[in-house]
């Protein structure tokens, strides 16, 4: 029997309406500034650069330009095409240094091809790198690049397009050689009316703000809850560990971080390394449990470890150009990369979440 009109999934039907919108645009890129009309098979595929819960991103040449290109399989599922094409949307729509850029993208039938700029690891890899080599992880004057960068993005984000971004986590921050630093993976990624994003959608539970696990406020939060993940990750990235017990039972971690009741991590308690006063007061900003004590992005880019690192602010600013072409952050880097393997980024390392 047919289903009745009234029974139809209206949203899954804009969906597939979106998706067949998009295949009009399939197969034009945009490199260096000239729009091309490429066809799938001149995509050579050299190798894979990595995996996630979403598809698989692989190193590719396609005429003559190196790219990353992400594949992600559409199935029946309303939530995959939903996640599909926010990643595809977000990515066309977004012109910000501190994004990774798209070229253009390809879709299919049973998957979509998305071309991007292709960068260096993601923070995850190289916390793995280091872990496993037994070297310092992120100094404070990294992190202080990468909070710059990422709340740059998080406030373009915000401002030029509304969109909220929910899955900031090592993984989703990328280097390049040069030390620049961008966001990627925009799948769960959503548009806010109000300033208040409305949806229960998944990000990654241990990166969540205490605010997103509480039934009464879980599908009303703001741009505040990117602040709280951004502090974890910078947290884990240079101390090497998630700041919460991990257990078996990722209830109970979850169920700590939602109790108000029980303190923020914070780097004052940190004993192995020495930050300084600026960076431990900024990271206890971003994890304040309260949402409402949390600052926004405009307000932590008056902080002093925010404007330390920010290349306008002239004087202060903490990153030294060393020649030229290499900044501290693309030296530290490169020696990263030098001095650690890269078989390590596919092993785990303890106490963090194994999140891609
Ligand atoms: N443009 C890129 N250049 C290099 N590596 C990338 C790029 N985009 C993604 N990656 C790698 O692939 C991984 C998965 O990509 P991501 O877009 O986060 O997919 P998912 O939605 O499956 O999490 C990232 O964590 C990163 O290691
Ligand atoms: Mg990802």
């Amino acid at each position: 029997m047919k289903p009745s009109p009234s029974r139809r999934d209206t949203e899954k039907d804009a969906l597939e309406f979106e998706f067949l919108e998009g295949c009009k645009k399939s197969g034009t890129l945009n490199i260096d500034g000239v729009k091309q009309c490429v066809d799938h098979n001149e995509i050579q595929i050299l190798g894979v650069l990595g995996s996630g819960s979403c598809g698989v991103v692989e190193s590719a040449m396609v005429r003559q330009k190196l790219m990353a290109v992400k594949t992600m399989y559409k199935n029946d599922n309303k939530e995959n095409l939903k996640r599909i094409l926010r990643d595809v949307r977000i990515m066309s729509l977004c012109n910000s240094p501190f994004i990774v850029t798209s070229y253009g993208y390809f879709m299919f039938d049973s998957s979509v091809k998305i071309c991007m700029q292709i960068m260096s690891a993601c923070c995850e890899k190289l916390l793995r790198r280091i872990y496993h080599s037994k070297l310092d992880f992120f100094p404070e004057f990294v992190a202080g690049h990468i909070v710059y960068s990422a709340i740059s993005a998080l406030d373009y984000l915000k401002e030029k397009h509304s969109i909220i971004h929910r899955d900031i986590k090592p993984s989703n921050i990328l280097f390049d050689d040069a030390g620049n630093v961008k966001l990627c993976d925009f799948g769960i990624s959503g548009f806010m009316t109000n300033f208040m994003a409305h949806s229960k959608s998944a990000g990654c539970p241990p990166y969540m703000a205490p605010e997103r696990l509480t039934i009464e406020t879980n599908s009303k939060y703001d741009v505040r809850s990117d602040v709280w993940s951004l502090g974890i990750t910078t947290y884990q990235l240079v101390t090497g560990v998630y700041p919460f017990p991990l257990n078996d039972l990722e209830f109970t971690t979850l169920t700590i971080i939602a109790n108000l009741n029980l303190p923020s991590p914070s780097l004052k308690e940190e004993t192995k390394r020495n930050f300084s006063p600026v960076f431990i007061e900024f990271l206890d900003l971003c994890l304040r449990k309260n949402v409402h004590e949390r600052p926004e992005y405009k307000k932590l880019m008056k902080n002093d470890f925010f404007l330390d690192y920010d290349p306008a602010s002239g004087d202060r600013y903490k990153i030294k150009q060393l020649n030229e072409t290499e900044n501290q952050v693309a030296v530290w880097f490169n020696d990263i990369k030098k001095r650690t393997r890269a078989e390590d980024e596919l092993k785990p390392m303890p106490n963090t979440p194994c999140v891609n």
